[in-house]
Parts: C-alpha cells; structure tokens; sequence
C-alpha cells in the first residue's frame, strides 16, 4: 500500500505546541534499549537539528514573501526545536559521552551501509561505501576508549549487530577539503529517493561532528581528547562532501521542501520499525506533525516557485534506511575498497598505488598527525590493558585483520606513531599466548 503523504491530513500548526513536560520526554534505560531503538534515536535528533537550523536559513535568505508565511515558518522552526528536544532527551541519562559515540557511530555505519544498498545513483552510491569505511574506523578507534576509560565492551552498546574492527585507518581520513567536493546531482534529473537519502546522511553527519564538538572536551584524558579532535574534524569532512552532492541550484522552498519531506519519510520509517511502544508514540505524533509541515512548505513552493510539489517529491514516500545489521555489505565494501582514495574533480583512486606523489591531502595529513596521531596512540594504549585492541567481529572477518591493515596502509602521509602490521600481529600473538595463563588464574 503507498502513502502519499500530500494526501495526508496531518496536524495543523496550530495544534503542535507541547508543554515542558511533553517536551522532556522519559529516557529509555540504557540496559535495556534495544541498540536499533537508539539508533533512531540518535538519527531523529540529528534531522531534527538540521530541521530547525534551516527554518532559520529560510528566514535569513528569503526576501519578498508574505509576513503570514515568514511568521508560519518561525512557529515551525519552533516546533523542529521542540521536536528535537524530545528526541535528543529520550537518550539515557546516565549513558556516558563514550557509550553515545558508539551508539553514533552504529548510526553511521548501518545508516550509511543502508543507503549505499537502496541508493538509485551509482556515483552517489560510491560516495556512501567511501564514507562508510571511515565511520566503521571511527567506531574501532572509540571502543577502544571505552573499554580502557569505562570497561564498556562494544557489544554493550551494538549488540552484537554491527563488526567492530579496524577500517581505512582514521589517520587516513584527513584530505585537502577541494578533494572532499564531489559532483552534485541535478535536481531535474534526480529521483527524490537520491535526495533524501543524501539529506539523512548529511544530518546525522553533521549531528555527529556537533556531539564531537560539545563533548570531546568532557574527558581529561589526553589522548582521548585528541582522538575526539581528529575524528570531529573528519565528521567536518563528511558533511563537506555529503553536501557537495546536493545541486546548489535548487531553491530555497524547494530545500524547504524536501526538508520536510525527509522528516515526513523517516518518522514514517520509524514509526514501522519500532519495536518500544512507549518510543513509537513519539514517531507517530512526529509523523504527523511534519505532514502539517509539509502541507505548509508545500503551498509555499506553490506559491513562490509557481511550481508542483510532485515534481520534487513525487506521489509516495520513501524509506530512507531501515537500521538492520549490515555486517556481511560491510565486509564486502571493506575488502574491495579499504585502499581507496579521494581524487580531483569528484573522482576516486581505486588503489594507493594510482595516487601521484604531488597528491593533495598529504600535506594535511602530515601537519595534522605531525606530532602524532591520536588514533594510533589508542591502540598503543590498548596494548598495555588488554594485551591487544579490542575487536567484535564475525571470525571470518576477525582473522582478515591484519591483511585489511596492511592494504590500507600508506607509505607516504603515516604519522610516525603509526601502528605497522607486525607489530598488530605481536600483540594478537601476545594475546593468545597469555589469555590460556589468564584463564588458568580465574
Ligand atoms: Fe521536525
Ligand atoms: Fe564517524
Ligand atoms: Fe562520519
Ligand atoms: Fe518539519
């Protein structure tokens, strides 16, 4: 059965104020939410910031509209804020920062493996797998932290549902910003699944790099910090290169437009996949809500545009992702493209051996990592408390370790703390030595 959210009646404006006690909604326990529950969660706060942020971009660019329709589009940036309030306040309350990153980056890796699956466009498609690979490090490169700072285990937070194991190294992840531009879609041209998918990924993105940026500095460790830094600075790049592929030539109402639009489609996911009564209220009210907002962006586009909705967001909605354990993809994209590298002009290199000598990201990555890099520290770390890095993944995966780091390792750009292959396998051959003396002590 379709749903066409144009024809749905939704709630009216008017009716979508909530009192402070609707507005801070019960967190959800963290031992007993189910990760896929928090990953929604996470992500509904994401595209609710970026919601309410571009109400107030539509507010500061738009000249010459009616005062009515200014003054609907500040009470809905409102109701974004409140909006996302609810979403961001149903997180555990006594969920550390580090067991949050993890639960971010999940969203990152199985969000973005989802899209790459159910992407029409094949050049959008190979942006997704590219970035894919970079959240699946950072999520290594955190678990680490919280294993030696808070005994957290991966699998307290994933569940058992998304690998954790080394990706294209994070060191590797900080290039020249004119090689994160990609080319962008037309927007004539492009189906709204495209579109949508791009403006879900570039939010929870962005959300990320904001979580990063406002509590990376909660932990006195150093090294710990600096890690939050580094990867902070990648989501940065993320977002430049997720909204690279958006066509820079669409409108104001018609972003507007498919804004809403990708609030109504992810809501409406939301609300089919969950599986906590008491969350899934939220995600129905929500659902509705946007379908009020969409009507109202809707006449606006109408009205300014003098042109039909349906041509930007067609007849039906859309499922943006659907969070559901996506190791196997993941797998796949890792073998096949650990190595792979940003080129000019939107282009990719398949292999490091194709990237020039003159290439513009090395000299970012050696003054970054000049005194050294954080992320390889964390595994220096890790060393001394558990013998070797703390890995969850499927045996198939787990013994390719070795063979994913040495293939994605640079020659040129490598910090000088970096962790070589060799030294990897002593510390697993150090683990499996002692863990029979250790258990032999229980
Ligand atoms: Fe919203
Ligand atoms: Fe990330
Ligand atoms: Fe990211
Ligand atoms: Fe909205």
């Amino acid at each position: 059965m379709t749903f066409n959210p144009l024809e749905e009646k939704g709630i009216p404006l008017e009716k979508q104020l909530r009192n402070w006690h609707q507005i801070s909604a019960k967190p959800y326990k963290k031992q007993k939410v189910d990760c896929y529950t928090r990953t929604r969660q996470i992500l509904m706060n994401g595209i609710e910031v970026e919601g309410w942020g571009f109400k107030h971009q539509l507010n500061r660019f738009v000249n010459d509209i009616d005062i009515k329709d200014r003054e609907n589009i500040s009470r809905m940036g409102r109701i974004e804020n409140q909006q996302q309030m609810t979403c961001n306040w149903l997180g555990a309350s006594d969920q550390s920062v580090l067991e949050t990153t993890l639960g971010y980056e999940q969203v990152a890796v199985d969000l973005t493996a989802w899209l790459a699956q159910n992407e029409p466009d094949k050049y959008v498609k190979e942006t997704f797998d590219f970035g894919l690979l970079e959240d699946f490090d950072h999520l290594y490169r955190y678990a680490q932290f919280a294993y030696m700072r808070e005994g957290v285990e991966p699998n307290d937070i994933v569940h058992g549902q998304t690998d954790v194991i080394t990706g294209r190294p994070t060191q590797f992840h900080h290039n020249c910003n004119a090689l994160r531009l990609r080319k962008h879609y037309d927007k004539d041209k492009t189906s709204p699944q495209t579109k949508v998918n791009i403006l879900t990924v570039l939010s929870g993105e962005q959300q990320t790099h904001n979580f990063y940026a406002e509590h990376g500095f909660m932990y006195g460790d150093k090294i710990l910090r600096e890690t939050y830094a580094e990867i902070k600075d990648v989501e940065e790049e993320h977002v430049t290169m997720y909204e690279s592929l958006i066509d820079p030539s669409e409108s104001m109402f018609e972003k507007a437009l498919l804004h809403e639009f990708t609030e109504v489609c992810n809501y409406y996911t939301c609300m089919e996949d969950e599986t906590d009564d008491r969350i899934k209220k939220y995600w129905e009210i929500f659902l509705d809500m946007e379908i009020g907002h969409l009507h109202l962006i809707a006449d606006m586009f109408k009205k300014y545009d003098k042109r039909d909705p349906e041509e930007v967001i067609g007849k039906e909605i859309i499922i943006p992702c659907r969070f559901k354990s996506q190791k196997a993809y993941v797998q796949k994209v890792l073998e096949k493209e650990v190595n792979k590298r940003l080129a000019p002009d939107g282009e990719f290199y398949k292999t490091l051996e194709e990237i020039p000598d003159n290439w513009a990201s090395y000299p970012v990555q050696e003054k970054t990592s000049e005194i050294s890099a954080p992320s390889e520290n964390c595994i220096r770390l890790i060393k001394y408390y558990n013998d070797r890095d703390i890995v969850e993944a499927d045996s198939s995966l787990k013994n390719k370790e070795l063979t994913l780091l040495e293939q994605g390792m640079q020659k040129t750009g490598a910090a000088h703390n970096t962790v070589q292959t060799d030294e990897l396998k002593e510390m697993i051959d150090t683990y499996e030595k002692l863990k029979k003396e250790k258990e032999k002590l229980i």
